[in-house]
């Protein structure tokens, strides 16, 4: 999918710049290198690389003076500073510049190809959001509605024919699946929009409320009725009342519903004129229409009245080509909100974001995306920052924890737990060792040999050769 990376290596230490020149090419990078920081700058003007890997002290022109530079001529280059042991104040320094992140001497080769892999996954990530981002601006959102695949597409088509027209539209589908923001969207895009659009939530109100409070009431018409008072339907003339949570409203209203339904016309309670309206009406709700049908406690002929066009809003756990683009609108949103810039989620957490199932679909997607931006310490959200039922690992980790019998002496313990832990992260990412060690935060090698110590490799990965990869 990716490109092959190029990585700049500017450092004067012969060693050391062969060393990790080599390890990276083994890694399948192409490498270039520099030995002097003006050499090493001519060649990043000269060249597009994905990674500029400089020692903080060079001769004549400095690691810090690089990255000055590298931001200048090629903004979107990550640079990763190397230090050594006592510089590191300097490298804290270059990291507020923009340095990507530093790494003291001495360290060992795996540790600095896992940052390095980290680096390049991040900027595969970045490239994938000024993607999505465009994409967004294309045709991606349909007022304020986000989704890219066939099933919301066919919706955006749908909003797109009927809000013209003045047709009764039904909206159904699980709770947080976006069906208000569909109804907006309706009116928002039909004639009526500079008209008002009231909403009534028919649950959220007692059923004799609910009469008053849609038809209206005269002065008297009951206990309380000091004034008289206009409903809903009148207020929404020339409008569209939005309906929501439909399935809730008992046999009274649907019999007086049917009315106004069929010719736009009612009483106030307590009242003898006949008031006509010109009203659009959009209805919502989570229940299965057709089963409250059949079951006997929704009437037939309202059910038929009302779902003269059909809008069914899909889980979104049956769109999961959605998520993260959803997840990037969210992260913007709310980033700029509470005036937080974050660079991402990590790949880590993009696991999991995609791995959920959502029972409360995007509402819950939302509010997963807001707690993690607000717990968050890191440049990205990671797995740590979503909820626990998003990230199993992070709950099942402590459970492992739990198992133990707390009777061992404490290095078998940290060995038992260890590998109760690295079995546990295993299972979860279904073997995959790469995503495994990246949780894990430890090297594809050194997880194989925990493996190997712990018995937990399989007959054919015993004969795998662990540095193929
Ligand atoms: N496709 C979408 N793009 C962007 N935001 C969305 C999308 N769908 C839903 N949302 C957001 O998710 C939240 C829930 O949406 P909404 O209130 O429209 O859902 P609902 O179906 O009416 O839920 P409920 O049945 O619980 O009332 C809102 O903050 C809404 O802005
Ligand atoms: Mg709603």
């Amino acid at each position: 999918m990716h490109k092959i990376p190029d990585i700049l290596i500017i450092d004067d230490e012969p060693l050391m710049r062969i060393s990790i020149s080599d390890a990276l090419k083994v890694e399948g990078y192409n490498v270039m290198s520099a030995e002097t920081g003006g050499e090493g700058l001519k060649s990043i003007k000269n060249n597009s690389y994905d990674v500029v890997i400089t020692d903080l002290r060079l001769p004549e022109v400095d690691g810090v003076q690089i990255l000055k530079s590298c931001k200048q001529i090629s903004p979107r280059t990550k640079v990763l500073m190397i230090t050594a042991y006592g510089s590191v104040d300097t490298a804290v320094e270059a990291m507020k510049i923009g340095a990507y992140d530093y790494i003291t001497k001495p360290f060992s080769m795996d540790e600095f190809i896992l940052t390095v892999k980290r680096l390049i996954a991040l900027r595969d990530l970045e490239d994938e959001n000024i993607y999505l981002k465009e994409k967004i601006e294309e045709r991606y959102e349909f007022s304020g509605i986000i989704g890219k695949s066939d099933k919301m597409k066919d919706i955006f088509e749908k909003i797109e024919i009927i809000a013209p027209t003045d047709t009764t539209v039904l909206i159904t589908g699980e709770s947080g699946t976006g069906k208000e923001l569909v109804a907006n969207a309706i009116h928002y895009n039909s004639p009526r929009k500079n008209e008002a659009f009231i909403k009534v939530s028919c649950a959220a109100l007692p059923e004799t409320l609910l009469e008053a409070e849609l038809f209206g009431h005269e002065r008297g018409a009951f206990t309380g009725a000091l004034k008289q008072k206009k409903g809903r339907f009148e207020l929404a003339h020339k409008g569209t009342l939005f309906l929501d949570e439909i399935g809730e409203i008992n046999q009274t209203v649907q019999v007086k519903l049917l009315r106004v339904l069929q010719g736009r016309e009612f009483e106030r309670l307590g009242g003898t004129s006949t008031i006509n309206v010109d009203v659009r009406i959009i209805g919502a709700t989570q229940r299965d229409l057709k089963k409250e049908v059949q079951k006997g406690s929704f009437r037939e002929d309202l059910y038929y009245r009302l779902n003269v066009v059909p809008v069914h809003l899909p889980a979104l756990r049956d769109r999961k080509e959605d998520i993260l683009l959803l997840t990037e609108h969210f992260l913007n949103m709310y980033s700029k909100h509470m005036n937080k810039p974050m660079r991402g989620i990590s790949i880590e957490a993009r696991e999991f974001i995609l791995k959920y199932d959502y029972p409360g679909n995007i509402r819950e997607l939302e509010n997963a995306v807001k707690r993690a931006l607000t717990l968050s310490r890191d440049k990205e959200i990671q797995p740590w920052d979503l909820p626990e039922d998003m990230c199993t690992i992070c709950r099942e980790g402590s459970k492992v924890g739990e198992r133990l019998s707390y009777s061992e002496p404490l290095p078998t313990a940290m060995s038992l737990f260890e590998k109760q832990y690295v079995s546990k992260v295993l299972e979860e990412t279904k073997g995959n060792k790469t995503l495994a060690s990246k949780l894990l935060g430890i090297s594809r090698k050194t997880l194989w040999e925990k493996c190997k110590l712990y018995g937990l490799l399989k007959k054919e990965e015993i004969v795998e050769d662990n540095t193929a990869e």
